[in-house]
């Protein structure tokens, strides 16, 4: 098993001290999680909010019981990965193309872990990895120009679709030093869906699994 891959088990174990039986709790997307997926059998949970389509299936295959965010409330505790996550806890997400459902999981839930090895730690988000952004299909292009003018380089995510039928322009070079401006400013553009910048809702706890351990930040 290659180092990150341990670090990501390691993320997830630590995870599971935050999840109390009885709860519904909610679940992202992506490696990381998957790994928290597969101990989640041997605890009580009341039921799960999926954070994608993945998730949901990866869930009821193990006997969990999918539960509508609708109905379910606020929940108690959300809990996903990263792909870049700076001091702050402020992340970029969606190099699974979960963005959108996480953002509104995250947002309608007390509490957002966050559970990263330490690949993931970066001083300055956006300059490794780009900005995934949700987009309707019509506004493609046009969001694209936009992008542009912000000094950006939008990529079109080849053969994706979101669950929501979008689709995803990875976004290289934009100037992601002052994220929750950036997140504002993606957003007001038209035909943009949702940005993968998690910065007005940052994580609340991040563990950051290394070598050494996993490390709790708040
Ligand atoms: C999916 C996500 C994931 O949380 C992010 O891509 C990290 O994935 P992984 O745990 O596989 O590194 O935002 O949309």
């Amino acid at each position: 098993m290659s180092d990150q891959q341990a670090q990501k088990q390691a993320a997830a174990k630590a995870a599971l001290s935050y999840i109390e039986d009885g709860m519904i709790l909610g679940v992202g997307t992506g490696s990381t999680v998957n790994c928290l997926i597969e101990l989640l059998p041997q605890l009580k949970l009341a039921g799960a909010v999926a954070s994608s389509q993945v998730t949901e299936d990866k869930l009821r295959a193990l006997g969990i019981e999918i539960v509508d965010l609708n109905f379910a409330g606020t929940l108690d505790v959300y809990i996903d990965g990263a792909d870049e996550v700076n001091e702050h806890l402020q992340l970029i997400k969606g190099g699974g193309g979960a963005l959108t459902r996480e953002k509104i999981v995250a947002a309608a839930s007390n509490k957002f872990i966050c559970m990263v090895d330490e690949s993931k730690s970066v001083e300055i988000l956006g300059r490794a990895f780009p900005v995934p952004i949700e987009v309707l299909p019509q506004a493609r292009s046009y969001v694209a120009r936009q992008l542009a003018r912000l000094g950006g380089d939008p990529v079109y995510r080849d053969d994706f679709v979101t669950d929501y039928g979008n689709v995803i322009l990875d976004t290289y070079d934009l100037d992601v030093s002052n994220p929750i401006a950036l997140e504002k400013e993606l957003n007001n553009i038209v035909g943009v869906v949702c940005n993968g910048i998690f910065a007005a809702n940052q994580a609340d706890v991040l563990l950051k699994a290394g070598s050494n351990g996993v490390i709790t930040l708040t």
